[in-house]
């Protein structure tokens, strides 16, 4: 099931906000938990910064929550592109959250060793029998259609047996570390965050076009058993 939400800019992060509070009050209820997927990028930021204030302090139990990110860029955690460094800064930092229970993608270490390492710290949380599956992901869309790290022509597209891979992005001259469409189809929900008019047009190509994913990785992101939402800003909408 996917479902499309179109939000007023002022009101996207408040929204997203509100989803993550509900799903986690859900997630614990049911299960004693809370996993999350996180999404990198500068999207997110506005999010986690209201998750972490003073409002959302007492609205979720931190103490239940694990947070996991889709993908990290090869680098250390202090550095000005790390997704863990910037969600630490704005939120991590400021709410209850046991230490054990963020698990950062070691950037630092050499790529193929830190998504093996992942892949075990998954394995840890969710057991190795069957995919691991999230409560919640989020996932950003890149204006080439990438999500996480899954880019436009990568073999990382159709990785069918791996949890993590770490690979080189020839577009970008960089490593980056990824969750694999396996797992981020095993997820209960994926909510893609979308904002600003820059990404109208990459947006409409993946909700509308044919299933074409080595062009449009974002398309590989269907869950098996689970609920696909799009969350929007009004400007992102704006071709649909
Ligand atoms: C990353 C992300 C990536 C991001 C998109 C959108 O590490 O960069 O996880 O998939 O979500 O590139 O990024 P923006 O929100 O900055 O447009």
């Amino acid at each position: 099931m996917s479902d499309i939400q179109k939000i007023s800019p002022d009101e996207f992060a408040a929204y997203v906000a509100a989803l993550f509070v509900e799903s986690a009050r859900e997630a614990v209820q049911d299960s004693g938990r809370f996993t999350v997927a996180l999404s990198g990028g500068s999207t997110p930021k506005a999010i986690y910064s209201l998750l972490g204030s003073n409002a959302y302090a007492s609205r979720v139990d931190w103490s239940a929550v694990h947070v996991f990110w889709g993908d990290e860029r090869c680098v250390p955690p202090d550095d000005a592109e790390s997704n863990y460094g910037m969600t630490y800064g704005v939120w991590l930092s400021k709410v209850p959250l046991p230490a054990e229970n963020v698990h950062r993608m070691r950037g630092e270490m050499k790529p193929e060793a830190a998504a093996t390492e992942y892949t075990q710290e998954l394995k840890e949380v969710f057991g190795s029998r069957g995919w691991p599956r999230f409560d919640l992901v989020f996932l950003g869309l890149g204006e080439d259609g990438h999500t996480a790290s899954l880019f436009p022509g990568t073999a990382a597209i159709h990785e069918k047996k791996q949890w993590v891979i770490g690979h080189y992005v020839p577009k970008l001259d960089m490593w980056r570390l990824t969750l694999t469409p396996p797992v981020l189809n095993a997820a209960h929900t994926v909510a893609f965050l979308v904002s600003g008019a820059g990404k109208a047009e990459i947006l409409r190509r993946v909700l509308t076009e044919n299933y074409q994913p080595d062009l449009l990785p974002a398309q590989i992101v269907q869950p098996e058993d689970g609920t696909l939402l799009w969350l929007v800003d009004e400007a992102a909408a704006a071709q649909l």
